[in-house]
């Protein structure tokens, strides 16, 4: 960074909010994402110091790295070195309500959360498709990285490098509940039991309901998600890995949820349903369905009510409040 930018720079703060993530959704695997209301708030600003500083609250404080490791940090060294400049030493604090490691994109949330924040540091930021393109290559995967960056359900094509979205709007009334299991599935863990080569009848069984699945969310046909949610190129390699994940789904489709999922990699799993007025009683229904079927393979989970988030990530850029 130049002498004048860093004096720039030290002037600013840069306040991120980033959502939560569903990637695959059943079908549409490593190409669907939908952004929930749940938040990450992270704060950048040019440390005093030599060195970097990280404070976190939240979800992972106890074992999120404070140094220049942490995902947000190397998200934003990464940004400075795609636009030809040495990053400065940052003080970032976060406010995490994303569960780390649970499949609802945390990783996403991070990255997306440190490029968008750095990119208000540079003379010349970068757009939010280059920041789209940036935080793909180092996530691994689009279908969560879109949807917290652009909000709502997106669907992502790759084509070599490039990266082709369509954001798609959910029909209003769209509800969510996301069961977090206290079971510890890395992606990497989740990617290797995937098989490398499928049949052709997988291929069109994922096809057709994929597409049925996003009709279904941006029209509001309940009555398709059932189906629309099956799928045969992960989940049922995934369950296996997951205790209780297969009763799971099953209870909260038979409690009114019209689909159910793996939340992106998992261990979660998403539950979903179009409410029908105030007096709709689901959302207590599966919730009491997920957990009792958790319990029932010896697992606790939390449950997490929410709502598709409708703008992605924000960034708010100010002079520092200290
Ligand atoms: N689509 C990815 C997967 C999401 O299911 O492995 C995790 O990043």
């Amino acid at each position: 960074m130049g002498v004048e930018q860093m004096a720039a720079g030290r002037k600013l703060e840069v306040k991120v909010k980033v959502p939560a993530t569903s990637a695959n959704l059943g079908p549409g695997f490593d190409a669907i994402g939908l952004a929930l209301q749940i938040y990450n708030e992270l704060t950048l600003s040019v440390a005093e110091g030599s060195r970097s500083e990280v404070y976190i609250e939240g979800e992972g404080a106890d074992s999120l790295p404070r140094d220049e490791s942490h995902l947000s940090l190397r998200a934003a060294a990464a940004l400075f070195k795609a636009a030809g400049l040495e990053p400065p030493p940052w003080k970032l604090r976060q406010f995490n309500r994303i569960p780390a490691g649970s499949g609802l994109g945390s990783s996403s949330a991070a990255i997306v959360g440190g490029m968008l924040a750095a990119n208000a540091f540079l003379p010349r930021p970068l757009s939010r498709e280059q920041i789209l393109e940036l935080a793909v290559e180092m996530e691994g995967h689009p279908d969560n990285v879109a949807p917290a960056l652009y909000g709502e359900l997106v669907i992502s094509c790759r084509e070599g490098r490039e990266l082709r979205t369509v954001q798609v709007p959910t029909a209003p009334g769209l509800r969510l509940l996301v069961a977090v299991p206290d079971i510890a599935l890395s992606t990497p863990a989740a990617r290797r039991v995937l098989p490398q080569q499928l049949p052709r009848e997988d291929a069109v069984f994922n096809l057709g309901r994929a597409a049925a699945l996003i009709a279904a969310l941006s029209a509001g046909k309940e009555e398709v998600l059932g189906w629309a949610t099956e799928d045969r190129l992960h989940q049922p390699y995934r369950c296996p890995l997951i205790p209780g994940a297969e009763a799971a789904l099953a209870a909260a489709r038979r409690a009114g949820a019209g689909g159910a999922a793996i939340s992106g990699a998992g261990p979660s799993i998403i539950a979903f349903w179009f409410e029908r007025g105030e007096a709709d009683p689901r959302e207590g229904l599966i919730s009491a369905a997920l957990r009792e079927a958790f319990a029932a393979a010896g697992r606790r989970c939390r449950i997490f009510s929410t709502l598709p988030d409708g703008h992605g990530a924000l960034c708010l850029a100010g002079p520092p409040s200290r």
